[in-house]
């Protein structure tokens, strides 16, 4: 089944497949470069890598409005349960059955703290969806163990990739870690929303595929990709 990517600006994707619809790390309101604000969006579910505010964004919000449950990390997840969200809670390594498929935490170097106070451990989202394994790397520096992510299960058919720097791997840590997920494309993220995480696309794109390692496909805020 295919796959409709919609990069909605910094690390925020809809993932739509066979009728539903997957909201990742809605930052809108506050985003100088969403494509869509937080009303303009309709997810199944939401899910976050972490709750630094450009992840977080309007998560509550949105959840409220549509009833929409929430996926995050254990700590994340209890604060969000108390604003009086349905959430999902499992911790790095779990795994989340959903009817239309199943999402994974897996690690990620990166700290983490909500706009609330609430300590918590970053992560990345193994999404099963539309029979495709889509990573989300959320906001991490390079590791090697992104290979493990890789080798152990399906083989991943998309990475979502932080190229931006400073808060994350730049783009050029980025090449190696495309090279060590190894997925069949890959769609750069987290660059370019503010001035301190510019990156040139362009250049990362032709780094990785000049190297073998994935097809690029670079999209502006707004931009669909058809994963099939
Ligand atoms: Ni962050
Ligand atoms: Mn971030």
């Amino acid at each position: 089944m295919a796959v409709d990517v919609t990069w909605l600006g910094q690390s925020a994707f809809l993932l739509e497949a066979g009728g539903t619809t997957v909201l990742t790390d809605p930052f809108l309101s506050e985003n100088p470069k969403a494509s869509v604000g937080p009303d303009d969006v309709e997810p199944d579910v939401i899910l976050l890598t972490h709750g630094h505010g450009d992840h977080l964004g309007d998560t509550v919000a949105i959840a409220k409005r549509t009833g929409a449950p929430v996926l995050a990390i254990v700590e994340l997840a209890a604060e969000i349960k108390g604003e009086g969200v349905e959430v999902f809670d499992p911790n790095l390594g779990g795994t989340v059955g959903f009817d239309w498929g199943w999402v994974k935490l897996v690690p990620a170097w990166h700290t983490a703290v909500s706009p609330n106070g609430t300590p918590h451990v970053a992560a990345g989202l193994l999404i099963h969806i539309g029979d495709r394994l889509i990573y989300h790397l959320g906001d991490t520096a390079l590791f090697s163990d992104m290979q493990l992510i890789a080798r152990r299960g399906n083989r991943v058919d998309l990475a979502l990739v932080p190229i931006g720097g400073h808060y994350t791997m730049d783009r050029f840590d980025a090449v190696t870690a495309t090279e060590f997920i190894n997925a069949a494309q890959t769609i750069p993220c987290h660059y370019d929303t503010f001035p301190v995480i510019e990156a040139d696309a362009a250049a990362f794109k032709q780094d990785v595929q000049n190297a073998g390692f994935s097809e690029v496909i670079v999209l502006e805020p707004g931009g669909k990709h058809r994963l099939r």
